[in-house]
């Protein structure tokens, strides 16, 4: 029953609106058949698993049969070195705390909230762009407006070269796709198209590190170039292009589509957008509820357990692989009041939309500045905004859900 309900979670025609069936899934709140993962999907059993020991992240773990098409999405055959979001405590952390050094507190509390200035900067550009292709009539938010602008940030961030950015497309998509377990698709066909993009991109990432190791900049891949020669060998080589390549793409596929989905809900919700108008500081409150209502990871769908757990009076043995259904958890009604309404005054807004536990989203406050900025000033600058659209067209992938189009009209652009 639980391969069937996955299978109907990764099926595109409910990518649309996938709440009615997490509601189903919900009355179960660990299903499992035979030989499928356990798949979990209320709030309290996602969050207690995600802050458990016994659950490992590292696909090493899995000890599905091999003929599983879900034991086998890894691209294992990478000569790159798992990346720290797939790996468990010591190395998991090592690597984490070295990548944060030059990106949060305690040695750099201030950077991100020091990119606000740029990033303003970026979201203006974007939008003079907007009004310089000239046809209010039709703009295509995500081309446009959403996908650019993260794009663009995460390769400032790390001090990749303008002009190249646009060789991370392809990479980024075929990689974000194979992040989807797939139970009809042939088993050796995508994790190979998305080994070979990680090999290509680690290649150039390798030339970039290599020359920021002899020319170091103020840029993270110098940081992380500059982490390899440290005494305390704290991060090889290969570990340093692993780890840039993670952050690459999780900069670029994740928060095009918090900027997309909320845009989406504003115009769903003109109330909220009239008040965000009004008042650029609602976007704080927003951006939380729109981590709950829609969130843009929406499953993680392969952690294992490395030793015997019960959850919600389920069995769940050792060695099994776990699916955690996180977008179904922010809808779960024993946890928020009225879980199907977008209402960004609700004040308690826990939600799991950038996880929880020691993965947690590492670019979670840089997320939130971009999609607060984003929002508040298409909000602000878009005059009488509206969908031509609705449901607009969605990407293909499950676990990154968000659409690949936002086609919307406005009567003008204010300065
Ligand atoms: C709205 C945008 C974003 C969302 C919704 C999001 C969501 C998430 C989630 C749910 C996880 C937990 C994964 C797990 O437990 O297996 C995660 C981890 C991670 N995120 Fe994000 N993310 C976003 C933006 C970013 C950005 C901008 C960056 C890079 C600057 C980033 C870097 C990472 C990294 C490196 C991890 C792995 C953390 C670890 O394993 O310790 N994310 N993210």
């Amino acid at each position: 029953m639980s391969r069937a309900m996955l299978r109907q979670i990764l099926d595109y025609s409910h990518r649309a609106d996938p709440y009615p069936l997490y509601e189903e899934l919900r009355r179960t709140p660990v299903f499992h058949d035979e030989d499928g993962p356990y798949v979990v999907s209320t709030y309290y059993e996602i969050r207690s698993l995600l802050h458990d020991p016994r659950i490992s992240s590292d696909p090493r773990n899995l000890t599905q049969p091999s003929s599983d098409p879900l034991a086998q999405e890894d691209g294992g055959d990478s000569a790159l070195p798992p990346v720290f979001l797939k790996l468990d405590p010591p190395d998991h952390d090592r690597l984490r705390a070295i990548t944060n050094r030059p990106f949060g507190p305690p040695h750099s509390p201030r950077k991100v909230h020091d990119m606000r200035g740029e990033l303003g900067g970026i979201v203006s550009g974007l939008i003079e762009g907007i009004v310089d292709a000239g046809s209010p009539e039709r703009i295509d938010l995500v081309d446009q407006f959403s996908y650019p602008f993260p794009v663009t940030v995460i390769c400032r961030l790390l001090g990749v070269p303008p002009e190249d950015e646009l060789r991370f497309h392809g990479w980024a998509d075929t990689i974000a796709a194979g992040l989807d377990p797939d139970p009809d698709a042939d088993p050796t066909e995508r994790p190979k198209a998305a080994a070979d993009a990680q090999m290509e991109l680690g290649m150039y990432l390798a030339g970039l590190i290599g020359e920021r190791r002899k020319e170091p900049g103020e840029d993270m891949l110098s940081q992380l170039a500059a982490a390899t020669d440290d005494p305390d060998g704290s991060m090889s080589a290969l570990e340093a292009i692993s780890t840039a390549a993670l952050l690459l793409i999780a900069g670029h596929e994740t928060t095009v589509n918090l900027i997309t989905n909320g845009m989406l809900t504003l115009l769903r919700h003109p109330e909220v957008l009239r008040r965000l108008r009004e008042d650029p500081q609602l976007s704080v409150p927003i951006v939380e509820e729109l981590l709950r209502y829609e969130p843009p990871v929406q499953l993680l769908p392969r952690r294992s357990t490395i030793d015997d757990i019960e959850v919600a009076g389920v069995n769940i043995p050792k060695g099994a692989t776990v699916s955690l259904i996180l977008a179904s958890g922010n809808r779960d009604p024993k946890r928020f009041e009225n879980p199907d309404r977008f209402d960004p005054d609700r004040g308690d807004i826990q939600h799991l939309g950038l996880g929880s536990g020691i993965h947690s989203c590492f670019g979670a406050p840089l997320a939130r500045l971009e999609a607060q900025l984003a929002l508040g000033e298409l909000a602000r600058r878009l005059e009488n905004p509206r969908l031509l659209e609705d449901p607009p067209p969605y990407r293909r992938n499950a676990v990154l859900r968000g659409p690949r189009h936002l086609p919307i009209a406005c009567d003008g652009i204010r300065p």
